[in-house]
């Protein structure tokens, strides 16, 4: 099956936003904003349990170059959707909130975020800008462009209105705007990825508190993005559904979340899970034994324990596979590929699952020879054409100001 789909422009955003600014508007912009998506390195369909994660910020971003204006109007341009011109006061508070879809969805959404939900935001403050977004995500890969773009405008709205921005804050505007009003009913991985990261670290991530620790990740292990051409929906997808099987085991077992399962004896869970059906029962044996192997990823990646590293990716990616259910073909496909390659240290699936992204760690004497066979052997697997990318842990959101309000 040969997946063919629109060529994304994903080369230097940053360069492609201000030039297309002067193009279109004319002069400058005020301000570059940038928020990147991430990878999880381990620690997947947790963070909606209240468990661990641990994803980084990856060197793949969406960047806004904007300039404020005195009104509620947004006027924006991008490469891969239409222009936006959006009229705020509906999502303000200040009118009719319009009927939106799409990335104006976003937009307005995100104004209505911080104009809701920022401590300090006064009512009269106008927030319109004109601008350009530019990405160097691929949309709907599992490489968070959507929570990259909440947390960007986030970001760009909180100066406009001169408000000190706080990312842990700004990341739970960002989720509330996607579980509220986009109606993905995501944890917080993405979000505090992108507002939080920081470059050459992964996060370490306890999402019953928010807390984060920042792993720094080995110079000797390279991160390989293993994109499989094939795209999810997030939105129609089961993920939703993930959520609520998830809810109905906690219940059974008389616990809030998930999560309060780490404290049980293995007996103690042994005794609660038998009263669920088989489909909980194995929902709820990936989130614990996830929760576990990130706990244990965390500590190989401290002590440079590669074979470690490598039985752990692939024993989350089979349970995600097996238990959870929620790798496709195209998936398992490429970490088979992935696993017999020269160089690998291991291969899952990222994100949420249904197609889009694996990832790869590698020796990082042995990336070259390792994409190239991977690329092949997934090819003649399937007859799709992988797009496969070495990526950096980087920085969380960004701003650039060129001119001061
Ligand atoms: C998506 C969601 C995250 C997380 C992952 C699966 O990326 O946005 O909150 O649940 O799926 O780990």
């Amino acid at each position: 099956m040969k997946v063919d789909r629109p060529q994304e422009d994903l080369s230097d955003p940053e360069g492609r936003a201000i030039r297309a600014f002067h193009d279109r508007f004319g002069g400058q912009p005020d301000v570059v904003v940038q928020a990147p998506g991430r990878v999880n390195l381990i620690g997947e369909h947790t963070d909606y349990n209240a468990g661990l994660v641990l994803p980084m910020a990856i060197d793949r971003r969406i960047v806004i170059a904007a300039r404020a204006t005195d009104d509620d109007q947004v006027k924006a341009t991008s490469g891969g959707h239409d222009d936006l011109d959006l009229d705020l006061r509906g999502f303000v508070g200040r009118g009719r909130r319009p009927a939106a879809s799409g990335w104006e969805l976003y937009v307005g959404s995100a104004a209505s975020g911080v104009s809701n939900h920022h401590p300090s935001f006064r009512q009269e403050t106008s927030l319109g800008w004109e601008g350009v977004v530019a990405s160097s995500i691929p949309t709907g890969a599992s490489l968070s462009s959507s929570a990259a773009l909440l947390v960007a405008t986030d970001r760009l709205f909180a100066h406009i209105a001169g408000l000190q921005w706080e990312p842990v804050a700004a990341a739970k505007r960002a989720q509330r705007v996607e579980n509220d009003i986009v109606g993905v009913k995501t944890g917080i991985m993405d979000q505090l990825a992108s507002a939080c990261g920081r470059a050459g670290h992964a996060l370490s991530i306890d999402c019953a508190d928010n807390s984060i620790t920042y792993v720094p990740m080995p110079s000797n292990i390279a991160v390989i993005v293993l994109d499989t051409g094939t795209r999810r929906e997030l939105t129609s997808s089961d993920y939703n559904l993930r959520g609520q099987e998830c809810q109905a085991a906690a219940a059974a077992c008389g616990v809030a979340v998930l999560r309060q399962l780490d404290d049980f004896s293995p007996d103690e869970i042994e005794s609660v899970t038998a009263r669920l059906d088989d489909t909980l029962q194995r929902r709820l044996r990936h989130v614990i034994s996830e929760n576990h192997r990130t706990r244990l990823m965390v500590a190989a990646l401290e002590m440079g324990d590669t074979t470690r590293v490598g039985s752990l990716l692939s024993e989350s990616h089979a349970s995600l596979r097996d238990d959870f259910e929620v790798s496709s073909r195209a998936l398992n496909a490429i970490v088979e590929a992935a696993e017999s390659a020269p160089g690998i240290i291991g291969a899952r699936m990222t994100g949420a699952g249904f197609g889009g992204c694996a990832l790869a760690l590698v020796h990082q004497q042995q990336v070259q020879e390792f994409m190239d066979t991977t690329v092949e052997a997934y090819e003649l697997a399937t007859n799709n054409l992988a797009s496969v990318y070495e990526c950096r842990a980087a920085d969380g959101a960004g701003i650039r100001i060129l001119n001061q309000l």
